[in-house]
């Protein structure tokens, strides 16, 4: 596998660029690289992505390095396929298009030892039937989740003067886009160019009256592993009639390796002082409010366990939403750093949301077995999950999540991996 020098120059441009949006760049720990594959050949967003056309793909060929095997069917006999990435310092994530998700994700220590930091399942069945019972992925690891993320209250919203109602799947609540969300979708996948790095573009078509949303909503999710151990996730979205649209990534991650140990060890900083107050089943009440004198305050590097008890409720543990800014961005910006002190590695997240939900994995509970047979106890994974606030459909005081016919829904995260000593 040889990567072609331009590629390899570019990457090394991007890396330095995507390092300069952070502030204080973790250290990176101590190499590799690549084919094929083309089914679509839609637009990208002008973020660098340029799509590849008329190549057919081929089982377990490559191109640009990238690695695609076929992983079985899924819905009504769709081809599912697990797409592997590999960087220069060995980095590897892989993806499938069933819920365009990141399946692994191996990322070195401070000993320069690879460890998968992100929970899931070792084949499509198990994606397919996480728990024994035919429940799908329940927990959303790693899946791409929409048309709306996070909950909207009583799964109900009015948009130009008309009343949708969607699917209640978190009683009364509308859930992560439904019964059937973009996660339980099989999205197509293509291998395409980047200047970034090592590239997969998924997409779907959401149809209108989808879980009871309005409009056809065509999505895609770009991922992109740079050089510089960061995973680019860009998202976008263009609809035919106005809907709410509010996509994210919902991987968790352990820096202490997948199944190991809870995360209550590991540090936290966020890069806000301020938080959505969160009333009746998880639905903001609408007030933004300053964390100071909270144990939602992370604006200094703060253990994750440090004051998770003295937070009320069942099941008990985060599960709290944060204002970052007023509007989204253009470039990604620094929004948490997770820090693991045992293992070293050290996570930045930066993106081009308003908002930001913690997760801190407290539904797990033993009862889901991860990808190498061990249990996900409570506490066994983070998300954060950059987004819109939750139920912002019914909160005119929260920024828009409406997209419009002619506009185009974007939304850039960066997961980029260090360590620290
Ligand atoms: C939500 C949790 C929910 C979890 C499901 C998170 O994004 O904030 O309330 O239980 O997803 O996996």
């Amino acid at each position: 596998m040889k990567m072609n020098p331009s590629i390899l120059l570019s990457c090394m441009a991007v890396a330095v660029l995507v390092g300069c949006n952070s502030a204080d760049s973790p250290k990176k720990p101590g190499s590799s690289d690549g084919t094929q594959a083309s089914e679509n050949s839609a637009t990208g967003d002008g973020s660098g992505e340029k799509p590849k056309t008329n190549e057919t793909a081929t089982t377990g060929e490559e191109t640009n390095g990238v690695k695609r095997e076929e992983w079985g069917t899924a819905g009504d006999g769709q081809k599912v396929f697990l797409f592997t990435l590999t960087n220069k310092n060995g980095t590897v994530c892989k993806l499938t298009n069933w819920g365009a998700l990141i399946s692994e994700l191996h990322v070195r220590d401070k000993g320069g030892k690879l460890g998968d930091v992100v929970l899931g399942y070792e084949s499509l069945e198990r994606w397919l039937d996480s728990d024994g019972n035919g429940k799908a992925n329940p927990s959303y690891f790693g899946c791409t989740v929409g048309r709306y993320c996070n909950r909207i209250a009583n799964g109900t919203f009015e948009l130009d003067g008309e009343t949708y109602l969607l699917a209640q799947n978190n009683d009364p609540s509308h859930l992560h886009g439904g019964k059937v969300g973009w996660d339980k979708k099989v999205w197509a996948g293509e291998i395409v160019d980047h200047d970034d790095g090592q590239a997969v573009k998924f997409q779907l078509t959401s149809p209108d009256d989808d879980e009871g949303y309005p409009g056809n909503v065509q999505a895609e999710v770009i991922y992109v592993l740079t050089d510089d151990d960061a995973v680019r996730i860009e998202h976008s979205a263009t609809t035919d009639k106005a809907t709410p649209v509010n996509m994210t990534n919902h991987t968790y991650f352990n820096l202490a390796g997948e199944g190991s140990s809870t995360i209550l060890d590991h540090e936290l900083k966020l890069e806000t002082a301020k938080y959505t107050e969160f009333g009746k089943n998880d639905i903001p009440t609408g007030e933004i409010k300053s964390v100071e004198g909270t144990p939602f305050d992370f604006t200094k590097s703060t253990r994750i366990g440090d004051r998770i008890e003295k937070l009320a409720g069942e099941p008990g543990g985060y599960d709290q939403n944060y204002l970052l800014r007023e509007e989204k961005v253009e470039q990604p910006a620094l929004a948490a750093t997770v820090h693991d002190p045992a293992s070293g590695r050290v996570l930045e997240i930066l993106t081009t949301e308003v908002g930001i939900q913690f997760y801190s994995g407290n539904y797990l509970d033993g009862s889901l077995v991860g990808k190498t047979g061990k249990k996900y106890e409570k506490h066994f994974g983070f998300c954060l999950e950059p987004q819109f606030h939750p139920d912002s459909p019914n909160k005119p005081q929260f920024p828009s999540s409406t997209l419009k016919p002619g506009e185009r829904y974007s939304h850039i995260t960066i997961f980029k991996f260090g360590v620290r000593e």
